[in-house]
């Protein structure tokens, strides 16, 4: 059946179907390629979209405003000192007010219970631009670039190391599951993602065929890993566990002898960034041959395009 995601919010991925999530990496593929032919298209001409944003952001925030703005559409950035969300006015009537004069929002955030209201009371599409949950928007980027670089995902490999609970290890998970890549996770046990999560990822992956594999030991899961992926040790809202994270994870940085044990040249790395240099990942691999970040990043703008498009148009209109 042909894929019709118009009026759809991205909360988590846990929403979507392989087939969904597939169709949006095709489609980013696509408006990649136009962005890349020069072709200038007006797909959100007349279109708004507001922009809320309680954490700081570089990619997020970018990618969203130029990727709608260059189709011809207005988006409004607004932060926590711009509007009333959560404070005076509760954030299911700003949710009424914001779906009467914009044609989809996107929220970055700390709680998930924030993005969900939202999208309940909006009568627009959602986009979750990251909670203290999830990252749905950056997994797809991450597929993308995996995609390009390996040429496939179902059977594909990815090994997370590093702080394994955050809402990225969370998102990557459930979304390797649905599309049938192998996923592990090297962290230590305080840090592995919840049981709960990981009881659902498995369970789409008996439909996907991915392997879910969770260790405490980096050498158990690196062996012909096609990407190796880390991130920051201390997300955004949880800076007063700094000195612990690095204690704990330091035996989990992203060295070039740690790439090396997974046995294969071709492996690349992945980083949803920033990146705290010398913490999660030396210099020397971010900068290396194998790194992709650039690409990653640049991946966003193409999938969260590509997000846009699909659930704010009709099908037939996506060009
Ligand atoms: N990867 C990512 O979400 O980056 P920003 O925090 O800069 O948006
Ligand atoms: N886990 C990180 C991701 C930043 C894009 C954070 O939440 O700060």
């Amino acid at each position: 059946m042909a894929v019709n995601l118009k009026g759809r919010s991205l909360l988590t991925l846990k929403h979507y179907s392989k087939a969904e999530i597939l169709f949006l990496i095709d489609l980013a593929d696509r408006v990649k390629a136009q962005r890349r032919a020069g072709e200038v298209h007006q797909r959100f001409r007349g279109k708004t979209i507001a922009l809320l944003f309680e954490k700081l952001s570089t990619r997020t925030r970018c990618a969203f405003e130029t990727a709608f703005g260059e189709e011809g559409g207005y988006p409004v950035f607004l932060s926590s000192n711009d509007i009333h969300l959560g404070g005076k006015e509760t954030v299911e009537d700003t949710a009424r007010v914001l779906g009467r004069m914009f044609d989809a929002i996107e929220f970055r955030g700390f709680a998930q219970e924030m993005v969900d209201a939202l999208a309940t009371h909006s009568g627009v599409p959602v986009y979750n631009g990251l909670t203290d949950l999830y990252h749905p928007t950056q997994v797809l980027a991450d597929l993308q670039t995996l995609r390009e670089a390996t040429g496939g995902l179902a059977g594909k490999s990815i090994t997370y190391v590093g702080d394994g609970r955050n809402n990225v290890a969370r998102s990557l998970m459930i979304a390797c599951a649905k599309v049938g890549t192998h996923f592990s996770v090297a962290a230590p046990d305080s840090l592995q993602p919840d049981r709960d999560t990981v009881l659902e990822a498995k369970n789409y992956a008996e439909e996907s065929g991915a392997e879910i594999i969770i260790s405490a030991d980096p050498a158990e899961v690196l062996p012909k890993s096609d990407a190796v992926y880390t991130d920051v040790w201390v997300s955004m809202g949880e800076e007063t566990k700094s000195a612990e994270r690095v204690a704990l994870l330091t035996p989990y940085r992203v060295t070039a002898d740690l790439m090396k044990r997974t046995g294969k040249a071709s492996t690349i790395f992945l980083h949803c960034l920033p990146a705290v240099r010398g913490n999660e990942v030396t210099s020397e691999v971010m900068d290396g041959p194998q790194s992709r970040i650039w690409d990653q990043a640049e991946n966003r703008k193409h999938t969260i395009k590509a997000v846009m498009l699909a659930t704010i148009l009709a099908p037939t209109e996506l060009g």
